[in-house]
């Protein structure tokens, strides 16, 4: 696969700090465009903000280090956006700051980046967007398992800003004809919380019960980054970005009946295939999970 030369937001965070030197092993040249640097060998930081249009416009059009003033040709294109900046829950921000930060910054930099003509775009949705995460009180979805079709209907700020910029990618999309592909990630883990955290959840399952039973390794994220990178001429897609299997012991038929007993299941599942299914990005991408839970957690 070629190298490409990046502008990635939110870098800095829980995942964007695994998925860029992911992206990095993979031979690409990374800008991590954030409030706070990421201190990593390889990455370019450039501190902005992605709620100033301004700031994006110019942080897209600009140098992402000072080797690339020595060719003496200008500033040169950058291939793709990858945005992860955001307030990345409820409870952070009031909630109006939260659908702030996130429309508005999420449309500010899909704007500069259509307009910039960068060709690949890809955004960070989220699992919340199915609405069962931030409910209020236990709610069921229509169907399992959830698929990138569902209609999504979160009663919060933050699963609200997502559906939001998912429509945003959208209407972009549709009017200038990129590749604008919207993920919709799963709970994030990183390497070292299986051991922390997954011990708790296979004795009290209860507490997934609000993620649908999902994870995301945060290296499988930057896999699947990686993947819609190479991937061209899709249009505008939405991927839900999950592991294989639920991070749960109880197989999948039985954690449905138990925690979701009145809701249908739409298809047959495997016996420990996710509830929050993978199976789009398999088909489509060509994923192929590196970090099952069960390497990690005995
Ligand atoms: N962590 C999860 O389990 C999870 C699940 C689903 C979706 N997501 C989404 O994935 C993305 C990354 O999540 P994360 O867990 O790494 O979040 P995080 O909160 O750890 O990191 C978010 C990053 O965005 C930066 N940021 C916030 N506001 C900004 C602004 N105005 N301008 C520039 N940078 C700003 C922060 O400084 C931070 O480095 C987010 O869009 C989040 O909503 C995360």
């Amino acid at each position: 696969m070629s190298s490409k030369r990046i502008f990635f937001t939110g870098g800095s965070g829980k995942a964007g700090k695994h998925v860029i030197p992911y992206l990095l092993d993979q031979g690409h040249r990374v800008i991590n465009v954030d409030l706070v640097p990421l201190d990593h060998p390889g990455v370019d930081n450039l501190i902005a903000d992605i709620t100033d249009s301004g700031q994006m416009f110019n942080a897209m059009t600009s140098y992402a280090g000072f080797d690339e003033l020595e060719p003496g040709n200008g500033v040169p294109q950058f291939d793709a956006v990858v945005h992860f900046a955001a307030v990345s829950r409820i409870l952070i921000n009031p909630d109006n700051e939260t659908f702030r930060v996130n429309t508005m910054g999420t449309y500010n930099v899909i704007e500069a980046a259509v307009k910039l003509g960068i060709k690949k775009i890809i955004i960070a949705s989220s699992e919340t967007t199915y609405g069962i995460c931030f409910a209020d009180g236990q709610t069921n979805p229509t169907a399992l398992p959830l698929e990138e079709d569902y209609d999504v209907d979160p009663m919060d700020s933050y699963g609200l800003s997502k559906v939001v910029n998912e429509r945003t990618a959208r209407s972009f999309q549709r009017r200038s004809g990129l590749d604008i592909y919207a993920l919709r990630i799963g709970n994030v883990v990183e390497p070292h919380e299986y051991a922390k955290l997954f011990p708790h959840y296979f004795k009290h399952p209860e507490v997934r019960r609000r993620n649908a039973f999902c994870y995301i390794d945060a290296r499988d994220l930057g896999q699947i980054v990686d993947l819609c990178l190479g991937k061209d001429d899709l249009g505008y897609q939405v991927f839900n970005a999950g592991n294989d299997h639920n991070g749960a012991i109880i197989p999948s038929k039985e954690l449905a009946e138990r925690f979701f007993p009145d809701v249908p299941l739409s298809r047959e599942l495997s016996e420990h295939e996710a509830l929050f299914s993978n199976r789009k990005i398999k088909e489509v991408l060509g994923f192929k999970e590196q970090h099952n839970w069960r390497r990690y957690v005995s």
